[in-house]
């Protein structure tokens, strides 16, 4: 496991063969295949276990030909690409007709990315000259926690040779920590710039390059596997707590014989299995899957997360929380 030259090359060589290469972005992992390869991209449902109906994200390298990709890049997307990429933005569009539609899983639109992390630019510019796409979903099986280290890849799929990849690039832990912002220009004329999944890049920042604001999805949105209901949850349950009931579900869980593991980010809450995150969104956001893997190795009957604070900056952690913790009162009360 390394990112050297040597290592990228040999990367980019084997998903030109159609086998699958997971590679650090700065949101989290990818696994990834050649966009233009449809087993290659089917042995990435195969290995996530992945219902073959949900798209992926094509990852391009900075300067691509998008004509390959879309057949009609919209004003909005240019804005959004010019201030965004590479970075974590991606921008739903309609899908040229050569692409195939496995990785749209059968869709007519097609997710596109421009990563920022130098090694996943460095291995899009050695694959196919730069000039082609990386279908890539994050490095872990359904519904499961994000890998933010490559570490993290080799224990959801085994070492690479063993399991389904060839080759693991590591680039240490990914920066941002949640997914990136996805938002769908699809639908422009009928229904305006759609945010799908919050994340890094926030709404106001979009709204002040676009000048509107993108709206939420509604029930003809393009599917997002990140917004079913259950999702990023690790194996063991997680329940979201406010601040002030903390202290008395700590108490009462002990008072059960219940073990807690905690995630916290406020000092005053501490616990034998715990862990404190930033107070601050960047720090939060890049700690918050790797602590979620650890609590979850502590086989605890519950992990208690503190729940954030609600306003805009927090949205995409809040979203992913939600998701994890998508039956904390069901939870708790089993337990209590
Ligand atoms: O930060 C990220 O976006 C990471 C890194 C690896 O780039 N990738 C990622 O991929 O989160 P994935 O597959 O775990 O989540 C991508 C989301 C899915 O929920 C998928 O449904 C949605 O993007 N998506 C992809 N193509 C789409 C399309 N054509 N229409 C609607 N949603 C789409
Ligand atoms: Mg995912």
């Amino acid at each position: 496991m390394s990112s050297d030259t040597a290592a990228i090359e040999h990367a980019a060589r084997l998903l030109e063969q159609g086998k699958l290469v997971a590679f650090p972005t700065e949101t989290v992992y990818g696994l990834g295949a050649d966009a233009s390869h449809p087993d290659a991209v089917a042995a990435i449902f195969a290995a996530k276990g992945r219902p073959s109906n949900h798209p992926v994200i094509v990852h391009v390298a900075r300067d691509a030909d998008l004509s390959r990709w879309t057949p009609h890049l919209p004003h909005e997307a240019q804005q959004l690409i010019d201030a965004f990429w590479p970075g974590p933005l991606t921008l739903i569009l309609r899908r040229a007709p050569q692409v195939p539609a496995a990785v749209a899983g059968g869709q007519d639109t097609l997710g596109l990315r421009c990563p920022a992390h130098p090694v996943a630019q460095a291995l899009l510019r050695a694959f196919r000259d730069g000039q082609g796409g990386l279908a890539a979903p994050s490095a872990n099986r359904f519904g499961r926690v994000s890998p933010t280290t490559a570490q993290h890849v080799i224990d959801e799929f085994g070492a690479p040779g063993i399991g389904p990849l060839a080759a693991v690039l590591d680039g240490g832990h990914c920066e941002v920590g949640i997914e990136s912002t996805i938002v769908d220009l699809s639908r422009l004329d009928t229904h305006g710039p759609v945010l799908l999944r919050p994340g890094h890049i926030s709404a106001a920042q979009i709204a002040a390059v676009i000048g509107r604001m993108p709206a939420l999805p509604d029930h003809a949105a393009p599917r997002v596997s990140g917004s079913l209901d259950a999702h990023y949850a690790p194996t063991t349950p997680v329940a979201l707590v406010d601040r002030a009931a903390l202290p008395s579900t700590m108490q009462q869980l002990q008072a059960r014989g219940r073990s807690f593991a905690l995630i916290a980010y406020s000092e005053d809450f501490s616990a034998i299995h715990g862990m404190h995150l930033p107070d601050h969104t960047d720090g939060y956001a890049h700690g918050l899957y790797a602590s979620l893997r650890e609590m979850d190795a502590r086989d605890a009957d519950v992990i208690l997360v503190e729940r954030p604070p609600q306003h805009a900056a927090w949205q995409g952690i809040n979203d992913r929380l939600r998701r994890a913790a998508f039956d904390s009162a069901g939870v708790l009360d089993k337990l209590l």
